[in-house]
């Protein structure tokens, strides 16, 4: 398993750093297996997972609960966990109350949303010994403020504005940041500026690495399709083609057959 320092030391040898989502089990064995660096337990679960239209409702529990399942699976990948909605922004304690939970689920680090207003809280967290990652442009957690899921940093007030937040970041401690969603350029730029590595979605190539949704670049999210995803299967048509081949070897009565019963 990859320590916080170590993201560092990959990003100083020019080597990607490859995250995704998880949020179950059975998913979280086949993650490890595959050998990816890092799992993220995003409040996109509460989208992916809950079928709620946005990660508004995600809550500590549901994370916790989603975390533990995905530490069962996944012994020995780095799993960092996301801090729902305001669960950052009712002061230090409550935060660490919030942040500890995710941890004894199982997460070697949490991962908050935006900077500014609660420098004091990424800072408390990061001196009691919780490796933070910060995550800024596109915040879905500030969706209802955004106006929507759109790329952010695009005018140069915009941009430096997210340059300043990314800085900050660093500054206050994170040991790596998640740009969403910016002009491939910015996400160049900041990744140049900074020590800590980039992970990045929808910002380009020049990030230290990338992150995507499981189910996203599966192919099992067949209605959403933004500019920055490969989907790398066409994992919904295989499954539904699978349980179809299922449904009609019942209906013939060719599953099961003699080596699929006991004697
Ligand atoms: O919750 C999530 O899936 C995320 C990623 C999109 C970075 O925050």
């Amino acid at each position: 398993m990859l320590s916080p320092a170590q993201f560092a030391e990959k990003k100083a040898r020019n080597e990607k750093i490859v995250f995704c989502t998880c949020y179950d089990y059975t998913f979280a064995k086949i993650v490890e297996t595959a050998g990816l660096d890092a799992i993220l337990v995003g409040d996109s679960s509460a989208m992916v997972m809950h079928g709620y239209p946005d990660v508004i409702p995600a809550t500590v529990p549901m994370l916790a609960a989603h975390t533990a399942a995905v530490a069962r699976g996944a012994k020995n990948t780095f799993i960092v966990a996301d801090m729902p909605f305001l669960s950052f922004r009712q002061g230090k304690y409550k935060a660490a109350e919030a942040a500890g939970a995710l941890m004894r689920a199982g997460a070697q680090a949490v991962k908050i949303e935006g900077v500014e207003g609660h420098e004091d809280v990424i800072e408390f967290l990061v001196q009691s010994g919780i490796p933070v990652m910060g995550h800024i442009g596109l915040t879905p957690q500030s969706l209802n403020q955004l106006g929507g899921f759109k790329v952010q940093g695009k005018t140069i007030e915009a941009a430096a504005r997210v340059t300043l937040n990314a800085q900050q970041l660093e500054s206050l401690g994170c040991f790596s940041v998640v740009l969403e969603c910016i002009p491939q350029g910015l996400g160049q730029t900041i990744s140049e500026q900074l020590t800590i590595p980039t992970i990045g979605i929808g910002a380009g190539e020049h990030t230290d690495g990338q992150i995507l949704v499981l189910q996203d670049l599966l192919g099992m999210n067949t209605g959403f399709k933004p500019k920055f995803l490969r989907t790398f299967l066409d994992g919904a048509a295989l499954i539904q083609n699978a349980l179809q081949e299922y449904k009609v070897a019942v209906q013939e009565g060719t599953f099961p057959n003699e080596a699929e019963r006991y004697r």
